[in-house]
């Protein structure tokens, strides 16, 4: 299998574009996913403080050398003030067996909490080499607006529900245009895509899966994918990215899809704001 590549985050850190998502595994299953997924030639895990599994990933790296790995957590929107944010990161350290993140996203706004408030613990877990990046997700371009402004540390990410059935061409073009790597969160919308006759038709002409074309297309929009597995051959499938093309005009035909069905995003309407550019 080739090596994941990568994408440049600001800081000049390197974030391979395949990462192993977590969410709603725990146990004995977190474990075995994970500890495949790194197995096959992943390095890039994604968990957070709310999946609650931070403990059991951290078992599986303690096999593997800690600079191999790209890490994501995140802290839970309830947890946002400032040292709650310290409180959060210092427990997601100690059960993921790390003196540091690679990437440390806020992982819903809260429109109750301060954003510069919580970008202000953010920075000096920066300085303090805690976190290597600084990200959000689930953020709207509204509300990166407000975050570029108040972050005296660069907005590196924003995890975002992206995957052939909610394409937000927008939104990915105001996260790139100011340098913040945009992740796909379900980005195989949780099986539910994988009904879609367009997917299975350009699936059948490349002998790929519609959870390979689904990625592969997410890939082409510069995104990073996260998908989740608990079977090792899709986890096989999942990262069997990089030695095949989509031609554009298959490109093309999944971006005509435009469904804009979601599985997890509560969709935010930025339009009624205006946003400045
Ligand atoms: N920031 C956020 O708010 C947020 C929200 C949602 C998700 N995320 C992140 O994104 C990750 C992925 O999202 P998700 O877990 O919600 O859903 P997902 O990755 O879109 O879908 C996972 C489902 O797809 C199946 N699957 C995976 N690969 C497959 C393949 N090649 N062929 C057939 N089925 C396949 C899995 O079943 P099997 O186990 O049987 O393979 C599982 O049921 C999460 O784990 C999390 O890390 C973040």
């Amino acid at each position: 299998m080739d090596e994941v590549p990568t994408q440049s985050l600001p800081s000049g850190d390197e974030i391979p574009v395949v990462g192993a998502g977590t969410w709603d595994i725990g146990g004995d299953a977190v474990k075995e996913s994970v500890r495949t997924a790194l197995d096959l030639g992943y390095t890039h895990v994604d968990t957070a403080e709310g999946y609650q599994n931070e403990a059991e990933i951290g078992e599986v790296l303690a096999e593997h050398d800690r600079e191999d790995v790209f890490l994501t957590s995140k802290v839970l929107p309830s947890n946002l003030h400032y040292d709650d944010v310290f409180e959060s990161l210092e427990a997601s350290l100690d059960k993921l067996g790390t003196s540091y993140l690679d990437l440390y996203l806020i992982h819903w706004p809260n429109p109750a909490i301060s954003l510069r408030e919580t970008f202000d613990a953010l920075e000096r877990a920066h300085e303090e080499g805690l976190i290597r990046n600084v990200g959000v997700s689930n953020f709207s371009r509204y509300q990166l607006t407000f975050a570029r402004k108040v972050a005296d540390v660069p907005i590196a990410v924003n995890q975002i529900e992206l995957h052939p059935w909610y394409y937000r061409e927008e939104l990915i073009e105001y996260c790139q245009r100011h340098d913040i790597v945009v992740e796909a969160a379900a980005p195989l919308a949780r099986t539910e895509l994988f009904e879609d006759p367009v997917l299975n038709d350009i699936a059948d002409t490349y002998e790929k899966t519609p959870a390979q074309i689904a990625l592969k297309w997410t890939l082409r929009k510069d995104a990073v994918v996260l998908p989740k597995s608990s079977s090792a051959d899709h986890l096989r499938q999942n990262i069997d990215l990089f030695e095949w093309e989509l031609d554009d005009d298959d490109v093309a035909r999944i971006d005509d899809i435009d469904r804009m069905d979601n599985v997890y995003m509560i969709d935010v309407d930025d339009d009624i704001y205006g946003i400045p550019p």
